[in-house]
């Protein structure tokens, strides 16, 4: 018999002291990159600055909610602020490595949104520049720090499923809606590392370093009718270094998800138990050592400081929850992940799947890591 456990909620959002050496915040790109300066109401180690956009509608939209920032259409003016000390960047993803090395070179650590880059040669640039410089980045996998896959994450470091025996991840979401408003999304990436960037994030968060990577691909009449550049279907098998398998699944062309699925899910088999995290519904559910299915349902609990008081909206507390975690390993000396290696890392997997879904033989991650 299951149970549905009830979470204490963070309605109202708590206000928190800010810490006296809260670090400054300075967002390029002021679609995505608004909800993260609008979220900065949950952060006490961080705080918003600056914005900058090159379209003057996207600034007085930011304006209309947050008066008191610096903005600019200039992102050379928002790097000379001296008080700008972290960057947080949610331009289209081929203007990440551009954005990213201009950030470094001005002596900033970064915030990327995901995923960090979507080319081997731009992988190489912020590598290089990373390395130089010695400064910090963070790569925002929003799905990673969304409440249900913190709880399922926590009780995987606890060691409560064991070890992982296999892994089933995907993000399944009708996107036709994202060409219109961003165009960029049709042309010139694929979607192997826009959406597939969760499901394959989450795969090798778990296994670990992947060895190879056996995926196929497809175009769904959605796609078509937009002249996609890239397939919007794909499936992926991988196996780990340490030989443990997981699959990987992205949709972007489907009709509606019946209410039973959710976008976003991972479920993890482990020796000791099974679990399952779902983005948007907020539900966490395993079986507990007794036999008993038990539901966390966070949905209602946490709608205000995951979405802002809706139902289902935008990535307020995952956006929230990465910048704090970030600001704290810095104030702190202390690591974060994903950062700059691990983040090109998981590209050079998506990079993997792209060639062997193209190829349609089994690529080895290795073949593109040593490049
Ligand atoms: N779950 C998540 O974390 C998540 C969700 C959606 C999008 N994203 C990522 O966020 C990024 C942005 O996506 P979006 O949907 O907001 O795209 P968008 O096209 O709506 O917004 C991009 C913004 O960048 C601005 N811009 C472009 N070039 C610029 C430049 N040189 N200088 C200043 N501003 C510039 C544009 O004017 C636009 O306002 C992408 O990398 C995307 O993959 C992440």
């Amino acid at each position: 018999m299951g149970f549905i456990k009830h979470i204490p909620g963070t309605n109202p959002i708590p206000k928190l002291e800010r810490d006296p050496r809260a670090l400054g915040l300075g967002v390029i790109g002021l679609h995505e990159g608004r909800t993260l300066l609008l979220a900065m109401d949950r952060t006490s180690r961080i705080y918003p600055i600056a914005g900058c956009d090159l379209n003057p509608d996207k600034i007085q939209a930011c304006r209309d909610v947050l008066p008191d920032l610096f903005y600019t259409s200039d992102y050379a003016a928002m790097l000379a602020s001296p008080d700008v000390k972290v960057v947080g960047i949610y331009t289209p993803d081929s203007l990440h490595a551009e954005h990213i090395t201009l950030a470094f070179e001005a002596g900033k650590d970064v915030i990327c949104t995901k995923p960090v880059v979507n080319s081997l040669d731009d992988a190489r640039r912020i590598l290089e520049v990373g390395r130089r410089t010695g400064r910090r980045l963070m790569v925002g996998q929003s799905t990673r720090f969304f409440e249900p896959f913190r709880r399922q994450r926590a009780a995987f470091d606890r060691g409560e499923l064991g070890h992982i025996e296999l892994l089933d991840a995907h993000y399944i979401h009708r996107m036709d809606w994202y060409y219109q408003k961003s165009p960029w999304v049709a042309s010139a990436t694929d979607w192997v590392f826009l959406g597939m960037s969760h499901p394959i994030d989450l795969l090798c968060w778990y296994l670990g370093p992947i060895r190879s990577v056996s995926a196929s691909c497809y175009q769904s009449e959605l796609g078509k009718a937009h002249q996609l550049a890239s397939p919007d279907v794909y499936i992926v098998n991988a196996i780990a270094e340490s030989g443990r398998i997981g699959r990987a699944m992205g949709h972007y062309g489907c009709h509606e998800l019946p209410a039973a699925r959710n976008c976003i899910e991972l479920m993890l088999y482990g020796t000791k138990t099974t679990s399952l995290a779902q983005y948007h519904d907020m539900r966490y559910v395993y079986a507990a050592p007794d036999g008993t299915e038990v539901m966390e349902d966070h949905l209602y609990a946490g709608r205000q400081y995951y979405f802002n008081s809706e139902v289902h909206g935008m990535h307020y507390g995952e956006f929230a929850n990465y910048a704090e975690y970030f600001a704290q390993a810095i104030l702190e000396g202390k690591p974060n992940s994903p950062d700059l290696e691990e983040g090109v890392r998981t590209l050079c997997v998506m990079e993997a799947v792209r060639r062997s879904a193209k190829e349609g033989r089994t690529v080895e991650v290795e073949d593109i890591t040593r490049r």
